[in-house]
């Protein structure tokens, strides 16, 4: 299985899974599967924790993740639909969505209207090769999503090395320190993935105060999940 994610962005997206515990997971470009077994893996480990876990619906024009993907791991809780995601029937209010397929405008066009305008308050959002320089350029994906972040006051958070390099030192820098820096995915370390959520639900409220840049954003609707439970966001980026 040939990666395509770099290991932070994909350890951020598995711990954003874990941390929400998300019913729906959708994923755009699945290709040979690496994302997808980051997804799953996070669904079964909530699974274990207690509960039903969650289901990922993933898209590609190829069926490769179906050949690639373990059958153990997607067990029930993944259903696989090749061809193009915008034509097909997409699930309703996932709560988090990772977007890896046709990095073009008109694509992201497509996905910030039929996709991103529906998410359910407080849904989380991985945006992939948005940051592989300083900034993306002015056409394409990355000039979409950012426009349309910006546009509603959106904050977002990358681990890019380019973009933001203290991020990327500081979590390699702690990776280091918990022995946990032997890579996973060795080829690469640029992590160019964006990431945002949906306002609402308390999700871009005032921050908790004596916590510095901790905020208060529960995921009420998760049966079971504490509504009082807190999640770390970086100062730089508020609504993250
Ligand atoms: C960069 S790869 C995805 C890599 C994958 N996320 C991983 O971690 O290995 C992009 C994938 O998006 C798929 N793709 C491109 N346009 C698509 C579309 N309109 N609908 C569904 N999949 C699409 C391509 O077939 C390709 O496999």
């Amino acid at each position: 299985m040939r990666p395509r994610l770099d290991d932070v962005e994909a350890e951020i997206s598995y711990l954003t899974v874990r941390a929400l515990r998300p019913r729906t997971v959708l994923e755009l470009g699945a290709a040979r599967g690496w994302s997808t077994t980051w997804l799953l893996r996070a669904l079964r480990d909530n699974a274990t924790a207690g509960g039903d876990g969650g289901v990922l619906h993933s898209y590609d024009l190829t069926d490769a993740a179906a050949r690639h993907v373990p059958a153990a791991l997607a067990g029930d809780r993944w259903r696989f639909t090749p061809g193009d995601a915008r034509r097909r029937p997409l699930p309703a209010d996932p709560g988090f969505v990772l977007l890896d397929a046709a990095h073009t405008a008109r694509f992201a066009r497509w996905y910030t209207t039929a996709i991103l305008e529906r998410l359910p308050p407080g849904a989380a959002v991985a945006v992939h090769d948005v940051y592989h320089h300083r900034r993306p350029g002015p056409v394409g994906e990355g000039a979409v999503v950012l426009g349309w972040l910006r546009r509603r006051g959106i904050g977002h958070l990358t681990a890019s090395s380019a973009a933001d390099p203290d991020t990327h030192d500081r979590l390699l820098g702690l990776k280091r320190k918990l022995r946990l820096a032997a890579p996973v995915h060795a080829a690469a370390s640029r992590n160019p993935m964006l990431f945002f959520r949906t306002p609402g639900r308390g999700c871009s409220a005032a921050p908790v105060s004596g916590y510095g840049n901790l905020r208060r954003c529960p995921d009420e609707d998760r049966p079971g999940a504490d509504p009082e439970r807190t999640v770390p966001l970086p100062a730089a980026h508020r609504q993250w």
